[in-house]
């Protein structure tokens, strides 16, 4: 499933990335920086916002989770993580997709 495909199925992220993403992107990109190097161990201290507050308004499905999963594996590849890191890191993912897709339980 590309982006379009996700635009076309979930209309919170369609409007986000048409009305929001112009300001919002560059925290974002921070934001999950951050959120990574505190799940890696840190020392780094993620400050935002719980991934269930976060994200729960955009009703996210876990077909939709499961997409952004596989163009972080994508990028991963691309990079060469060896493989243990990448799995690590799939598996941190992972681990949060009942808080990101919360939300779900009010797509119709
Ligand atoms: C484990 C998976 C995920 C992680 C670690 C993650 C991480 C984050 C973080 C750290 C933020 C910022 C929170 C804040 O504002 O304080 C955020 C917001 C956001 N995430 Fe995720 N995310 C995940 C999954 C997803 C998925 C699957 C989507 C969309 C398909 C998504 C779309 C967004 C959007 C659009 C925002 C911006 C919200 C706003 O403007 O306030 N995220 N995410």
């Amino acid at each position: 499933m590309q982006r379009d495909t996700i635009e076309k199925e979930n209309r919170f992220i369609k409007s986000w990335n048409a009305e929001k993403a112009g300001y919002r992107l560059p925290g974002l990109k921070f934001l999950r920086t951050l959120w990574l190097c505190a799940v890696a161990g840190g020392p780094f201290q993620y400050t935002g916002k719980t991934l269930g507050d976060a994200h729960f308004d955009f009703e996210l499905t876990s077909t939709e989770f499961d997409a952004v999963s596989g163009v972080l594996a994508d990028a991963l590849d691309h990079f060469k993580l060896p493989k243990g890191e990448k799995e690590e890191v799939l598996a941190a993912f992972a681990a949060f997709k009942p808080a990101v897709t919360a939300g779900s339980i009010l797509r119709a």
